[in-house]
């Protein structure tokens, strides 16, 4: 289902409609933590993803947008390895993380997985209580103490924006939380592994406004940590979150660039079309 909501527009000083970004701060100096180069993605025969090229950035949201079925959770998928699940699936090209091609040989995707963590549309909290949905990866990871776990969880539940709501039902199973903070649950879940790229495939698709809110202004608060990339079909949540936009369209990527000039001054005509809901 694809909104179509009209874009924030702000009035700046100089009479014109532009595109805010929330946080406008671009400095060359920010480091690239996943590239692609001329890298696609097949499934069996048919490319799904084809040559594209893209930097993804530490200390900024990038926004991957598109028509339904152009290739955008492909692409995020490919970043940590989550089509190795799909048979007949390979790739072409290179996707670099950390300088290191994620399709080489030697590359360990349980430890990629925990470095480039991934929130999905649907909340997927496990059947487990809340304390233990957050601890489970440290748990598998390292002998912690038990102050030392509390801690993290605790830590992780405040970063998510969860800690208030359920620092007295720790122990209640997640299952009994609301769509809303299940997917802020799961968001914890992904933090307690210490990520350095945040994946996130359509996270606020299944919540209403106020969860929706709640889940954007987290994303924005962890922006200086991390680089997080989210595909979303709201026009204005690309708007009103992201540093820079990515444009896709039967998996080519037509457009890329810094959201405001993605929004206001789009170089091709099927961006404008797009983020003007002519199609989609
Ligand atoms: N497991 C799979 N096996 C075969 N083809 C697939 C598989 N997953 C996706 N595809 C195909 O790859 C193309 C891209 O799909 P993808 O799910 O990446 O699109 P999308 O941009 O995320 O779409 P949506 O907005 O609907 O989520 C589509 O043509 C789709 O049918
Ligand atoms: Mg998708």
């Amino acid at each position: 289902m694809i909104t179509l909501a009209a874009p924030v527009i702000t009035h700046t000083a100089h009479a014109t409609s532009t595109i805010s970004s929330t946080s406008a701060t671009f400095t060359t100096a920010a480091i690239t933590a996943v590239e692609a180069r001329n890298f696609s993605v097949f499934y069996g025969y048919r490319q799904a993803v084809k040559e594209v090229n893209i930097g993804i950035k530490h200390g900024e949201i990038t926004a991957i947008i598109g028509p339904s079925g152009c290739g955008k959770s492909t692409f995020l998928r490919a970043i940590n390895r989550m089509n190795d699940l799909i048979p007949g699936c390979r790739t072409g090209g290179e996707l670099l993380f950390g300088g290191e091609d994620v399709n080489a040989k030697h590359i360990d995707t349980t430890d990629l997985r925990r470095r480039v963590g991934m929130v999905f549309q649907k909340p997927n909290p496990f059947p487990k209580s809340i304390y233990d949905n957050v601890a489970y990866g440290p748990r598998l990871r390292e002998k912690i103490s038990k102050g030392d776990l509390d801690a993290l969880v605790e830590n992780c539940l405040r970063n998510a924006d969860l800690w208030e709501e359920t620092k007295d039902r720790l122990h209640a199973n997640a299952l009994s939380l609301s769509g809303g903070q299940a997917q802020r649950l799961c968001i914890a879940r992904a933090l307690a592994a210490q990520p350095e790229v945040l994946l996130m495939d359509e996270p606020t698709s299944a919540l209403d406004p106020k969860a929706t809110a709640h889940v954007e202004e987290l994303i924005v608060r962890l922006r200086p940590t991390l680089a997080i990339a989210i595909v979303t079909h709201n026009m204005a949540q690309a708007a009103r979150v992201s540093d820079r936009t990515a444009f896709f369209y039967e998996g080519n990527l037509v457009e890329f660039g810094t959201t405001p000039q993605i929004f206001n001054t789009p170089r091709e005509t099927r961006t404008q079309d797009y983020i003007n809901g002519r199609f989609g």
